[in-house]
């Protein structure tokens, strides 16, 4: 079924074709065999793992980089940014088996009820996974139940990679939060060209598609308004970094190129937009 979706989809980029392409020009793309890099049939990956953010202390894992003149009288923390080098285990233990570190950023996003926004790289430690990464960006409301955030990309193993995790704090303390991750991910079944394969591990099993209920593709269109307010009464995109812009000389060495655009920089804004959808 799903090897099906993939020429499906390619059939229809070939359908464009015919009306995009000039006589003069030859053709910008061009439609070649899957396994002409390494693509053979998808499948399914069921990861499951627990994420260790560490707010002060002696380990400490994530670290403040930015906030807003707001944030500290915001009820959600509106503009908080943080760095994180979280570990991921595989069990909720500190001390049990370390099999990847989540690293990237998550910001206090939203100003009704707290909604993180999550950029992750996920990069797996162990056997086959080693070297791998994994791209979640999403919205995690971090007091609900479970949480579910897309993932967008990966490499390694997870070239092609799509999905999406569901995140269940499984413990809180005003350090520490573990929390249970659940990842599918379905992929294509890439060969690589080591000959090599490292020993089977525990915490990850592929499973049939069916399993989730997918079935064919459809294609779904949004149309909706976006409303951005910087300042005022009520902003909903403020500036978390307001450290002074670089000064850049009077008379560049070589070049103006890119003065005026240091001159536009303001900082690093966070917004919470809110759409109107029909
Ligand atoms: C910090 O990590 C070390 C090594 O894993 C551990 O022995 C220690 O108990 C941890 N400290 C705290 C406060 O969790
Ligand atoms: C993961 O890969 C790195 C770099 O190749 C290597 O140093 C490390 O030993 C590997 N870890 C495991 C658990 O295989």
């Amino acid at each position: 079924m799903a090897s099906s979706i993939f020429f499906l989809l390619f059939a229809v980029f070939e359908l464009f074709s015919s009306t995009i392409v000039t006589a003069e020009h030859p053709p910008f793309h061009r439609t070649i065999p899957p396994a002409s890099l390494g693509l053979h049939q998808e499948k399914l990956t069921h990861l499951h793992f627990y994420f260790h953010d560490i707010v002060s202390g002696p380990n400490q894992t994530a670290f403040k980089v930015a906030q807003a003149s707001i944030t500290d009288k915001s009820p959600t923390l509106f503009g908080e940014v943080l760095m994180a080098d979280d570990p991921l285990t595989v069990g909720p233990e500190p001390e049990s088996k370390l099999i990847g570190k989540a690293q990237g950023i998550y910001a206090s996003a939203s100003q009704d009820g707290v909604g993180l926004m999550m950029v992750m790289n996920i990069k797996f430690l162990e056997g086959k996974y080693n070297g791998s990464t994994m791209s979640l960006l999403g919205r995690n409301a971090i007091f609900s139940d479970v949480r579910e955030m897309p993932i967008v990309g990966g490499s390694g193993l997870f070239r092609f990679a799509r999905g999406y995790a569901l995140a269940k704090t499984h413990s809180l303390t005003a350090t520490t939060a573990i929390v249970e991750y659940n990842v599918y991910n379905p992929s294509f079944l890439i060969t690589t060209t080591t000959t090599t394969m490292p020993k089977l591990l525990t915490f990850y099993r592929t499973i049939s598609p069916t399993y989730l209920g997918l079935r064919k593709e459809k294609l779904t269109h949004f149309h909706f308004y976006f409303h951005d307010v910087v300042s005022g009464p009520n902003p909903s995109a403020i500036i978390v970094d307001s450290s002074p812009r670089p000064k850049l000389p009077k008379t560049p060495p070589h070049s103006s190129e890119g003065e005026g655009n240091a001159d536009r920089f303001v900082g690093v804004g966070f917004s919470d937009f809110r759409g109107r959808s029909c």
